[in-house]
């Protein structure tokens, strides 16, 4: 079978660094998430290979958030068996609705931009419960698809910081104002790696860069409907699970320095409906 050619620019090349990684970690003895559907999409695409060199460094920290992320989904799913709403946004090409193994009772959206949505379409057989939007998440249009009347959980993967802080922050408010209550997991990055991004070979290539970082006492100030429930780091649990036995010490070592700790975290928020 001839591999299928992807050609991406900008932040949608940023999905094939996380594929590649999701791939990489499932090929070790050890594996943090073991995503064998990165796998089997991997070997059927041909990629620009200057992209990923060097992008295995952080594949730790990738599946460590994706690991994260499932577990929380799961948890969502356990706790919503018969009517929980799925957005799953910014999606690439994650298997992440084969890996939950989605119940037909629950609605899944998997939302991403127009060309990411047509090769997903392209790569995977996803059930007939998960339905694939395309659309950028700054467009107001495709919250017609949501369901007002589902709890919702609104997962947004290695998304929010390639987009327009006043973007995010619109996205999380029509979450609030549509859905009657729910969660929202994103993992947001630390105000020095949006200039350190601009630097990073493989966003170089792929033509991409960081937009918004988080600033927590901001965003609580700006959706007081949501608490936090969570808040972890993804550094200080990718320096615990590193394959590579040998770095973990010094990974441990480096995630003293609180820049490194807080480089990436990961958030979980919940809301309901009801305003007082
Ligand atoms: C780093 S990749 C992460 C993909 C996937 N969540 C994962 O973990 O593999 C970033 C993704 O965000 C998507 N993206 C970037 N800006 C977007 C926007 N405005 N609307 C929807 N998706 C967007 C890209 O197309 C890409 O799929």
């Amino acid at each position: 079978m001839t591999a299928e050619k992807v050609d991406l620019r900008g932040a949608a090349a940023t999905l094939l660094l996380t594929l590649y990684m999701r791939a990489w970690d499932a090929r070790q003895r050890n594996p943090i998430l073991g995503d064998r559907y990165a796998v089997e999409v991997m070997e059927r695409i041909d990629v620009d290979r200057r992209l990923l060199f060097l992008a295995s460094g952080d594949a730790s920290a990738v599946t460590c958030r994706a690991r994260t992320l499932d577990g929380w989904t799961r948890e969502f799913l356990a706790a919503h068996p018969d009517d929980a709403q799925v957005l799953h946004l910014g999606c690439g090409l994650d298997s992440r609705p084969l890996r939950v193994e989605v119940p037909e009772s629950c609605r899944w959206l998997d939302v991403d931009q127009p060309e990411v949505i047509d090769l997903r379409r392209r790569l995977y057989a996803l059930p007939d419960h998960v339905e694939t939007i395309p659309s950028s998440v700054s467009d107001d249009g495709w919250w017609s698809h949501v369901a007002t009347d589902r709890p919702t959980l609104a997962i947004a993967e290695g998304l929010f910081m390639y987009v327009p802080g006043g973007d995010v922050h619109r996205a999380v408010d029509r979450l609030t104002d549509t859905a009657s209550e729910g969660e929202l997991a994103f993992d947001a990055v630390a105000p020095w790696t949006v200039f350190a991004s601009g630097m990073a070979p493989s966003f170089r290539t792929a033509g991409a860069r960081f937009r918004w970082s988080w600033d927590g006492t901001d965003f609580a100030k700006r959706h007081p409907r949501l608490w936090e429930v969570d808040d972890v780091s993804v550094y200080d649990m990718a320096a615990i699970s590193e394959p590579r036995v040998y770095l973990r010490p010094l990974l441990s070592l480096a995630g003293l320095v609180p820049a490194m700790r807080d480089s990436m975290r990961l958030h979980r928020f919940r809301f309901s409906g009801i305003t007082s």
